[in-house]
C-alpha cells in the first residue's frame, strides 16, 4: 500500500507554511495596510502594486473545470520545473535517498536530483524508447522515491504504452510522475483520468506547449489532494504572479482555439514526417506524438552548423547516449518548415 507519509520527508512533515498577510486576513476591507505594498500603486501598471491570490483560486476553478479534476487535485507552479524541484524537496533526503528516471529524458530530472542531493538511477528505454519495465523494478531501491516518466517523451517524441506505466504505479510504493508537457499533441487521454485509481500518481503539465504561454511560466501537477496539499504548503507563497494569473484566465476563456492551433501543429508535423524520410542526408525519423520530431541524419554537427548558416536553429541531440546522430526539431509555422525542408534538401 502507498502511503505518502512514508516517504515525505520528515522536516516537510513537520513544517508549517508561510503564512501570508493575505492569508490571516479573509474579509472584506477597504485600506490594505497589511502587507508592506505601494498603496499609491504600480509603475507597472493597474493590480501590480498587490500581491497576487497565493492560491490561485480563480484560476484553478476553471483549470479544474476543463480538466476534470478537483481544485484540491491542482499545484501551479512557476512552470512544470517548479513542480518538479519541489517533488524532489517533497520526498528526497539530501543525501539519502533516490529518484528514477529513463534516459534520453528531459534533463531537468537529472539537474534537480543534483541540486537537491539525490541519486540518479537511470535505466535507458528500449530501442524504440518504451519503458522496460522488468528492469525498472529490478533496480529500485529502499531509498528510491520517485520515478519520473515522460509521455510523449523529450526528446523521442513518442507515447510510453500505458500498460507499461500502470504496471510501475500498482508495483511502486514511491511517487511516478507522469511528465505529459505534450500531450495535447497527442491521440491519448492524459493520466490525469486515472488520479483516483493511484495515490502515487503525480501528473505533470505545463501551458508552455500547445497552450503557447512558455514565457509565462505556468506548469501544473495533478494529484492526489493529500499530495497537492503537501506541494501547496512548500512552495513559495506568490509563485504564479498577478499577470500570469489574469492572461491565464483570458486564455482559458479562448480555450476553442487551443484545438485548432494544435490541429494546425499536428498537420505541419505530419507533412514534415511525409517530406523528411524521402531526403539522402536523412537516416530515420522517429514517429512523433509531440511539437517535435527526432531524426536521425549522417552527418548530425555537420547539418546543426549548415542550418545554423541558414538561420535556422535546431537542438543537437548526437551526444546523448540512445540519440547518436539525432537532430530534434520543433514543428514551426508553414513557412518556417518550408524553410527547414529546403535548407535539408540542399545539404
Ligand atoms: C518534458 C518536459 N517537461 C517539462 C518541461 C518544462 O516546462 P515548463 O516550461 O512548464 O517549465 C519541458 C520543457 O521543455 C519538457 O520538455
Amino acid at each position: 500500500m502507498f502511503n505518502l507519509n512514508d516517504i515525505i520527508r520528515p522536516n516537510v512533515l513537520k513544517m508549517k507554511a508561510y503564512s501570508s498577510a493575505r492569508d490571516e486576513f479573509k474579509g472584506s476591507a477597504s485600506v490594505f495596510l497589511d502587507a508592506n505594498e505601494n498603496n499609491l500603486g504600480s509603475l507597472a501598471g493597474e493590480n501590480y502594486n498587490r500581491y497576487p491570490d497565493p492560491h490561485q483560486k480563480k484560476l484553478k476553478a476553471c483549470i479544474a473545470e476543463i480538466k476534470g479534476v478537483l481544485p484540491e487535485q491542482i499545484f501551479l507552479g512557476n512552470g512544470s520545473d517548479e513542480a518538479i524541484d519541489l517533488l524532489f524537496r517533497m520526498v528526497c533526503r539530501p543525501g539519502q535517498d533516490s529518484m528514477l528516471h529513463l534516459p534520453p529524458t528531459y534533463g531537468m530530472y537529472e539537474v534537480s536530483a543534483n541540486l537537491n542531493d539525490v541519486t540518479l538511477e537511470a535505466v535507458q528505454l528500449t530501442e524504440d524508447f518504451q519503458v522496460p519495465v522488468e528492469e525498472v523494478l529490478i533496480n529500485v531501491k529502499p531509498t528510491t522515491r520517485m520515478i519520473f516518466i515522460c509521455s510523449p517523451n523529450n526528446p523521442t517524441g513518442n507515447l510510453i504504452e500505458p500498460e507499461s506505466i500502470s504496471e510501475i504505479l500498482r508495483a511502486f510504493k514511491g511517487l511516478v510522475v507522469v511528465d505529459e508537457a505534450y500531450i495535447d499533441f497527442a491521440d491519448a487521454r492524459s493520466w490525469t483520468a486515472r488520479l483516483n485509481e493511484f495515490p502515487n500518481l503525480v501528473v505533470l503539465q505545463t501551458f508552455s506547449k500547445a497552450w503557447g504561454m512558455a514565457g509565462l511560466r505556468l506548469g501544473l501537477a495533478f494529484a492526489s489532494q493529500e499530495i497537492i496539499s503537501v506541494l501547496d504548503k512548500i512552495k513559495p507563497p506568490y509563485n504564479i504572479n498577478e499577470a500570469t494569473q489574469e492572461l491565464a484566465l483570458q486564455a482559458l476563456e479562448r480555450g476553442e482555439a487551443l484545438k485548432d492551433m494544435v490541429e494546425e501543429i499536428v498537420q505541419e508535423r505530419e507533412l514534415l514526417m511525409e517530406a523528411l524520410p524521402g531526403m539522402p542526408s536523412i537516416e530515420h525519423v522517429y514517429p512523433s506524438d509531440a511539437n517535435f520530431i527526432l531524426v536521425k541524419v549522417k552527418d548530425p554537427n555537420g547539418m546543426y552548423n549548415y542550418l545554423l548558416e541558414k538561420g535556422i536553429v535546431v537542438r543537437n541531440r548526437s551526444s546523448l547516449p540512445g540519440c547518436e546522430g539525432c537532430l530534434r526539431i520543433s514543428v514551426g509555422t508553414l513557412e518556417e518548415n518550408q524553410q527547414l525542408l529546403k535548407a535539408i534538401s540542399e545539404f
